[in-house]
């Protein structure tokens, strides 16, 4: 018998490409208009932030989402595969997968996330409370392309369960961050991973639907103002990795929903004229003009369901809550 595992094992992916990521911070900041990938939001502090949303009154999805796992996990479970191998995308504090363990029983655990040290502590304490179940940490940001890494299929295997379905779970409607296009592309990379196993595997997917603006809008605006802290923590995050001297005080946010392309986008507007700089390069920024930070697509049902057909999966199980708020599917690959 192995010894049980009392730490996760880690790989982190391609060691981070600094000058890559540089070059995508100033290429997005000279365009016009001005924009930075949602994936800058989360650094250590930023996740943190993002978890304060999830508590939020107004921030519906996270609570909703749980609320269906909570009344239909039964259900869920005759479709979801035992015993599988669970692949977690963009786990943060991995408390949605772990809720899910005594569901799903999964054979092994693997979380995917772009903040590396927040997903060690966060998988370290998960590993004491489940010493029994093997885990894999993935430090990769998948929203360029998702594949498993060879280091992570010979981890499989050397746990014996390579052959086991796999479930990836990518719950939070963090799909939404995706246009349509990119969206397909990425489902399509899933079905990919979960096909690679044994059979039974699918997708297990929370997506935010359409609804009325007013409730949209407040769920990112919050009056606390938490939303805004998250938003405006991308340019000190941005400090930190390009070397911008962005002044958060002099940013302010902005949300709102975009009824035409279904989603609800954040910005930051310059209160005041400003130049940011960085070394090799430098932006002006007019009085109220915009750096546009995230996209949250909101989708419908049907359409969702069409994306999924179109992105390789069988008929997907669909469940939903009592005011039709948020969709969770379950697609088999
Ligand atoms: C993590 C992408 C699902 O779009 O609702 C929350 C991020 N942005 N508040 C979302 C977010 C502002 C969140 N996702």
């Amino acid at each position: 018998m192995p010894p049980l595992p009392t730490a996760p094992h880690f790989v982190q992916l391609h060691q981070t490409d600094h000058a890559a990521v540089r070059a995508e911070l100033a290429a997005g900041l000279q365009a016009r208009p001005a924009h930075v990938s949602p994936k800058f939001f989360y650094d250590a502090l930023g996740s943190r932030l993002f978890d304060a949303i999830t508590e939020l009154a107004e921030y519906y999805p996270t609570r909703t989402e749980a609320g269906i796992f909570a009344q239909h996990g039964a259900d869920m479970a005759r479709h979801v595969p035992q015993g599988a191998v669970l692949i977690d995308l963009g786990a943060g504090s991995c408390a949605k997968a772990a809720r899910l363990f005594p569901v799903l029983r999964p054979a092994a655990y693997v979380a995917v996330d772009i903040s590396v040290d927040y997903l060690r502590e966060a998988m370290g304490a998960l590993q004491q409370r489940h010493t029994g179940l093997p885990m894999l940490g993935l430090g990769m940001d998948f929203s360029a392309g998702l594949a498993l890494p060879g280091a992570a299929t010979d981890w499989l295997a050397g746990q014996g369960v390579e052959r086991a379905p796999r479930c990836v779970f990518y719950p939070g409607s963090s799909i939404g961050n995706f246009n349509p296009a990119e969206a397909l592309a990425l489902l399509s990379q899933a079905r990919a991973v979960c096909a690679g196993g044994g059979p039974g595997g699918g997708l297990l997917i929370g997506v935010d639907r359409v609804k009325d603006t007013a409730i949209l809008e407040p769920a990112y605006d919050d009056p606390l103002g938490v939303t805004a802290a998250f938003n405006r923590n991308l340019l000190l995050h941005a400090n930190a990795l390009l070397g911008t001297d962005f002044a958060p005080a002099r940013w302010q946010h902005v949300a709102f929903f975009n009824d035409t392309d279904s989603r609800i986008e954040m910005h930051l507007r310059a209160d005041g004229a400003q130049t940011v700089r960085w070394p090799g390069g430098e932006r002006h920024f007019a009085d109220g003009e915009r750096l546009h930070t995230e996209n949250s697509y909101k989708w419908r049902p049907d359409s969702f369901d069409a994306l999924l057909h179109e992105a390789g999966f069988g008929p997907a199980a669909h469940w939903t809550d009592e005011r039709g708020w948020f969709s969770v599917f379950f697609a088999p690959a």
